[in-house]
This record gives structure tokens, sequence and C-alpha cells, in this order.
């Protein structure tokens, strides 16, 4: 029997993710569009509004045993994975003892453990041609004080794709780090939780639709980041020649920190 063809976001059921959802239900090599969530409610009505190539997948990316749990599930499905976007990820605006131990550690295990076992478990059902975008984030350039959790993660999702995507080369998989800007999502609601040196300030934001398909045009090349705009590009740059100190300097008086 001829495997399905198949792609997996997880952090489907909105933001970003569901821009890669609408793209991608579009591309008549995949089969399937496994969507990963935590918010049931919120995958189904993909599937009512996409139709039945939509399979949600309740999922805490938090809790490693339902990861290992999802792989089980995955190898009984007979698919070869085209595409797998790990997208789900989240900040805290504030400063570190603002938010307690479990918060801490939850923002890494989502961002960063789960990109990494997600990816474990599905680069052995990938093939020559398919696609890996983990989405990094601008904060990833430098470290950033007042979100020093979340840039962090998002320098090792950047590094760790790259480095990635050179072991992967042999297999005919790439890997693409994608680092954008703000984006305009409700990755805000969550993120701001009334500290009082919260961030306030966000500059050049950025459609979600716009990254998502900055990012798919990218991955389809074969780059190992992407990265939209002229502002970013820029930050990009400067965090290459300026040292660090400096850059942080910049970034608290743009914050007005
Ligand atoms: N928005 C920005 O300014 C910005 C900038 C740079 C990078 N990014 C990155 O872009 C990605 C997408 O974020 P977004 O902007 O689209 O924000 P968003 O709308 O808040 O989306 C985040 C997604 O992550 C999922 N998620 C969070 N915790 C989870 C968990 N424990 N288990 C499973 N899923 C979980 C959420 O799903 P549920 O709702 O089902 O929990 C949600 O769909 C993130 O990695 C973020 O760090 C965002």
């Amino acid at each position: 029997m001829n495997k399905k063809n198949i792609a997996i976001i997880t952090g489907a059921g909105g933001g970003l993710g569901k821009e890669f959802v609408k793209l991608l239900f579009n591309n008549s090599e995949l089969d399937e569009i496994y969507a990963l969530g935590r918010n049931e409610e919120k995958l189904n009505s993909l599937a009512v509004d996409f139709g039945n190539k939509i399979k949600p997948y309740a999922i805490n990316l938090s809790n490693r045993e339902s990861i290992k749990e999802f792989g089980d599930y995955l190898k009984n499905q007979n698919a070869n994975i085209k595409i797998l976007i790990n997208n789900a990820g989240y900040a805290k605006f504030c400063s570190y003892d603002e938010i307690d131990l479990d918060e801490s550690l939850d923002m890494t295990d989502v961002n960063v453990n789960a990109v990494v076992a997600i990816g474990l478990i599905c680069i052995p059902l990938m093939s020559k041609g398919s696609h890996i975008i983990n989405i990094a984030s601008q904060a990833g350039f430098q470290p950033v004080p007042y979100m020093n959790i979340y840039a962090a993660t998002k320098a090792f999702v950047k590094n760790y794709s790259q480095a990635l995507n050179i072991e992967l080369k042999e297999k005919g998989i790439t890997v693409t780090a994608v680092c954008p800007g703000w984006i305009q999502t409700p990755f805000f609601d969550r993120a701001q939780i009334n500290s009082k040196k919260s961030l306030r300030h966000f500059w050049f934001t950025t459609a979600p639709d716009v990254i998502a398909k900055k990012a798919l045009h990218d991955a389809y090349k074969g780059k190992d980041i992407s990265i939209f705009g002229l502002y970013v590009n820029i930050c990009h740059i400067l965090s290459k020649i300026l040292p660090e100190k400096i850059i942080m300097k910049l970034w608290l008086w743009q914050q007005r920190i």
C-alpha cells in the first residue's frame, strides 16, 4: 500500500500555525495535515472549515509522555512526512522572578524540548525532499532582558536547526529556522502579564500570512534560515557585528526600560 503524504503543524489552532494550515491545505501533494495543539475546540473547527484533510490531534507539548504517544500513533499511520512545522511556542514579557519555576521550565519544554522530540520522532518517517520548519524568532539573535528565557529558547531553535540541516543533507531533508520579528497574533495575550517592566514597544509588526508564505518559500528553496523584512535583516547583521552588551542597551532603550 502506498504511503500517504502528510504534513504536521504544531500550534495549528491559531496565529501563525493556522496560516500554515491554510497554505498547506492547497498543496495537492499532501493527503493529510495533522494539526496539533492543546485547544481541541480550535483544532476541530479547523477540520470543520477545511474538511477531512485536516486531522486534529490534541496534545500538551510540555508533556514528554504525550509526545511519545504521538510518536507511537504516527508509526501506525503508514505516512511519509513531507513537512513538519514546529510552530508551537510562547513567551512571557517580565523579569525573571515574576513567573514561577513551573512556568519558566514549561517555556523551555514547549519551545525547546518539544521541538527536538517531535523532530526526532518525525525524521525516521521522512524521505528525500521532506522539510522541517522550526519557528525561532528575531529574539534568538542575541540575549534579551525581560524576555530572557524565551529569547534563549529561540537562540537554541535557530542554532539547533541550522546544525541539523547540515546533518540531514545526506538524507535530502532540509531544516529551516524561521526568525520573524513581531507578528500580529494572540502571542501577545499570553506574553503580557502586567509586569512592571513589561515590553510595550513593538516595531514593524507583520501579518502572520506573510511570515508563513516566506517561511514555506525559503524551506522549499532549502534555506537554513528564513528572515522577513529589512528591519529584521538589519537586526540580524547588527547582532553579528555589535557586542551583545550594546545590542542589549539598544533593546532596553527601545523598550524605555
Ligand atoms: N507573534 C510574534 O510576535 C512572534 C514573533 C516571533 C516568533 N514567534 C513564534 O511563532 C510561533 C507561533 O506563535 P504565534 O505568534 O502564532 O502565537 P499564538 O497564536 O499564541 O500561537 C502559539 C501556538 O502554540 C501552541 N502552544 C502553546 N503552548 C502549547 C503546549 N503546551 N502544547 C501544545 N501547543 C502549545 C498554542 O496552541 P493552543 O492554543 O492550542 O495551546 C498556539 O496555537 C511561536 O513559536 C512563537 O514563539 C511569534
